[in-house]
């Protein structure tokens, strides 16, 4: 078994939108209270935010985060979430069956994302709410004065508009699950309204029209045609969601499932090509995968806590606690998007803090980080620049879905500001480690940096706040002779082999 790959600097895909390296918070369960926000936690800083977790997700460099939600927005009364704390009702939140505070809402959040770095990506209630209330709630986010809405911000205590520029035009609303989802005939109607009412107000917004919240829905992709022939002119990205999962245990089918990321991808660019050339435009629609990770451990208990314990403030919801092989499909997905960073261009992972999250937190304990944190990690931090076209050939292999596995799948980014190329690299393999040579022939006078490893004998080793069982390593048997990177993928790994 062997992988070869030529990188060249001509090889160029696209410029990577840092945003590819996004993340997502949700109200639900304790991913803002007791993850982000718990004034009683030793280490909460005077507005009641986790420094330990700041720090984490500092160390992520996260460019943009996606908020109120999630199925959580579809029934979210914004107006609830602003002006004096002790004066917000609590309501029945009706996606989680959770109760929710309003201690925290957008002014908390547009602070503690400027804290931590980053931008904020908001989504608009269009499942119980409408054009109306989508065109107030920007008014107040991002206008300067004057009118009835940001006067109220200032009123609250936020003279400078945040102005946010992503905007999602609700979630998922295609679900059956969804609070007020909607035929797509529905929603293109609706969303085509808020999009040209929302950019007469700000037209330096960009907006994302709602794709469909699986390939697995019977709707995909006529949703995505229909949806777009509606929204086109006024909308920039179309979103993608996609979770994995292993639930039946059978480890090389689930790395493989990157493969339909890759048909995903794919069908949703043709699909608004399709839309583009039969409105005769000039525009391209661009993708937003906006929620996509490993999700299954939870499930079960998700659903009795659900069913059996509603309205609860913060529940332990969708608490997966990661192994190793989760990381490595955290990889491959990673891989897959920087390969088509050319229509890419942002991308969340679902979600931050608890919430199928790449960081948790304990109520009386410290931050911790899962096995996902590092895959995710070393793509924000190395991934930006150029993605080059992979000429990739890997030895191949089938697993009961799918045919001509690659062995090992890989990428290359090029920062040419930083002089330095990045390849990033998983074998699939989980018996043997695999030769792979990469001819870095036009990057001339590069040596090697370092070569990471994330590996693990125990696919389902997982790490907690005490143990860091699956944590990256630095390896030695690498080498760059006459511009031919020599080394083997150990079994079963993630590299992320540096130069510059
Ligand atoms: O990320 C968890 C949930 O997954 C989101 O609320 C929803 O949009 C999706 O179904």
């Amino acid at each position: 078994k062997y992988a070869k790959m030529v990188v060249d600097k001509d090889f160029r895909i696209a410029e990577i939108d840092k945003r590819m390296y996004g993340s997502f918070i949700e109200h639900l369960g304790r991913a803002v209270y007791e993850g982000i926000y718990q004034p009683d936690h030793p280490s909460a800083d005077k507005d009641g935010f986790r420094k330990d977790v700041m720090e984490l997700v500092k160390e992520l460099n996260v460019p943009i985060i996606r908020y109120p939600g999630g199925n959580f927005v579809s029934n979210y009364y914004w107006e609830d979430g602003v002006g004096p704390v002790d004066e917000r009702p609590k309501r029945l939140e009706l996606a989680w069956r959770s109760l929710e505070t309003n201690e925290v809402g957008l002014n908390e959040f547009a602070k503690w994302s400027k804290l931590v770095g980053s931008d904020m990506m908001m989504a608009v209630n269009l499942g119980t709410r409408g054009v109306g209330d989508a065109c107030n709630l920007l008014e107040y986010c991002n206008h300067e004065a004057g009118t009835k809405y940001s006067d109220l911000r200032i009123k609250h205590g936020y003279k400078e508009p945040h102005k946010i520029k992503t905007w999602c035009l609700g979630n998922e609303m295609d679900g059956p699950w969804q609070v007020g989802s909607k035929t797509p005939a529905e929603y293109g109607r609706i969303a085509y309204e808020a999009a040209k009412a929302m950019k007469l107000i700000d037209p330096d917004i960009e907006l994302v029209s709602c794709g469909s919240s699986s390939t697995s829905m019977k709707t995909f992709p006529e949703w995505e045609a229909t949806t777009l022939e509606h929204t086109y002119e006024h909308v920039d990205y179309v979103s993608l969601h996609q979770y994995f999962g292993n639930a039946d245990g059978d480890t090389p089918n689930f790395l493989a499932k990157s493969m339909e990321t890759e048909h995903f991808i794919k069908t949703v660019i043709s699909t608004c090509d399709y839309v583009k050339a039969k409105k005769r435009g000039k525009k391209n629609i661009n993708l937003s995968f906006d929620e996509w990770n490993v999700w299954y451990h939870s499930h079960q208990a998700d659903d009795n806590t659900m069913k059996r314990e509603p309205w609860q403030k913060a529940p332990a919801l969708l608490e997966d606690i990661y192994n190793f092989e989760d990381a490595l499909v955290v990889g491959l997905m990673l891989i897959t998007f920087m390969k088509h960073a050319d229509r890419v261009k942002m991308a969340c992972l679902a979600q931050l803090v608890n919430v199928i999250a790449p960081i948790m937190t304990q109520v009386d304990g410290p931050a911790w980080k899962q096995t996902i944190y590092y895959p995710y990690l070393h793509a924000s931090k190395y991934g930006r620049g150029i993605a080059l076209q992979p000429v990739l050939y890997s030895t191949k292999h089938d697993t009961k879905e799918y045919t001509d596995v690659f062995d090992v799948d890989s990428v290359a980014v090029y920062n040419e500001e930083a002089e330095e190329v990045t390849i990033f690299a998983v074998n699939r393999d989980l018996a043997d480690s695999i030769e792979f040579t990469c001819d870095i022939r036009s990057f001339e006078g590069y040596g090697l940096i370092e070569h990471i490893v994330l590996t693990n004998d125990d696919l389902l080793a997982s790490n907690s706040a005490i143990k860091q069982a699956v944590a990256p390593v630095t390896v030695n048997d690498t080498f760059l002779d006459n511009g031919i990177i020599k080394t083997n993928l150990r079994k079963a790994s993630w590299n992320v082999i540096r130069l510059g």
